[in-house]
């Protein structure tokens, strides 16, 4: 009852931002991702009745608090999928240090119920994978899947879950992530965030509005392979984001000076036709995201400006999967 899995972390062209159903995660509007190598994660599970207690190794150390927390309550909905009680050990590597204040949730829950399925003997098809994966960490749905995926709030059955739109050979995006903060200094975690801003800001409601229109020129821009569209409703969408989560009360503003100086140099890289657009999660760091052929000469321009601290280059990824190495 051993299984590894391996899943990449995605990230958001329309974003994800307050939920409907908070203890089921499910969202209140579709969102759109494209997976990427940049961040992945490597999980081994195994259940077994030497253990008398669930363990959770990430990076060489044993997890304690919430982040071990979340990891047990996953794996009791999982055993409950498979009406077993028996404990497990889980071994967890990301491939890019957590402390990079790059969320690592997404490729890590994805990961875990891959790995935690088939250690169980649950077979299940990517559908189910996304549904489970979504209750352990929303964004982790759309990581079952490779290259261009919308999450569904609801297929009109009540149910939520990722579907692959493109798979990654579709359109060779690039994304060059800026790590502009090494530690992540959010005040408050994203849940609480998406909480607050759904409760007290008065942008909510105008950004769902929206949204769908945003999704429907998103979906053109990944089927026409149109990149001034992809980018300027992705670079619009996330700021629709960033607008509603700094008018909700407490404000929350996830930029620090870096990010801004990097927002600013964004259209100045465009009017040197260096086609390229930002996106921003809820943290200090950017995704900025271009076309194979423009990389090297971004990355000539970015290397001139030493507030950023780290560049790492994202192509688009496949979905998780079980992979036959375990780690331990
Ligand atoms: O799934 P979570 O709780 O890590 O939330 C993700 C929220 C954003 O990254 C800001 C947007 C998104 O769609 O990924």
């Amino acid at each position: 009852m051993k299984a590894t899995a391996l899943a990449h972390s995605n990230t958001a062209l329309i974003k994800y931002w307050g939920k409907k159903d908070e203890q089921l995660i499910i969202p209140m509007n579709n969102s759109i991702s494209i997976t990427i190598d940049a961040l992945s994660t490597i999980t081994t599970v195994e259940f077994s009745p030497q253990y008398t207690e669930d363990v959770f190794i990430l990076n060489d150390n044993k997890a304690t608090g919430r982040a071990y927390q979340r990891v047990v309550k996953h794996l009791d909905l999982l055993r409950q999928e498979a009406q077993r009680k028996l404990k497990a050990k889980v071994v967890s590597k990301n491939n890019f240090p957590t402390a990079m204040g790059l969320a690592s949730s997404a490729s890590g829950f994805a990961a875990l119920t891959v790995a935690a399925c088939a250690a169980l003997g649950l077979k299940k098809t990517p559908q189910e994978l996304s549904m489970l994966s979504r209750q352990g960490s929303g964004s982790s749905c759309r990581s079952i899947f490779g290259g261009f995926v919308e999450w569904v709030k609801d297929d009109g059955t009540g149910k939520s879950y990722a579907i692959q739109l493109a798979n990654e050979d579709w359109w060779d995006l690039r994304d060059i992530v800026l790590i502009l903060e090494e530690k992540e200094q959010r005040q408050y975690s994203t849940r609480e965030a998406m909480r607050l801003s759904m409760k007290t800001s008065p942008f909510f409601a105008a950004r769902l509005a929206a949204t769908e229109s945003n999704l429907d020129k998103m979906r053109r821009a990944i089927k026409k392979r149109d990149f001034t569209l992809l980018g300027t409703v992705a670079e619009h969408d996330c700021l629709l984001m960033h607008a509603v989560a700094l008018t909700s009360n407490p404000w929350q503003l996830f930029w620090t000076s870096a990010t801004v100086k990097m927002m600013k140099l964004v259209p100045q890289l465009r009017e040197k036709g260096l086609p390229c657009y930002f996106t921003i999660d809820s943290g200090a760091n950017m995704h900025l995201l271009t076309l194979p052929e423009h990389q090297e000469s971004i990355l000539a321009e970015l290397e001139k400006h030493h507030f950023i601290k780290k560049i790492v280059c994202a192509r688009l990824a496949g979905g998780a999967t079980i992979i036959s190495d375990h780690l331990f």
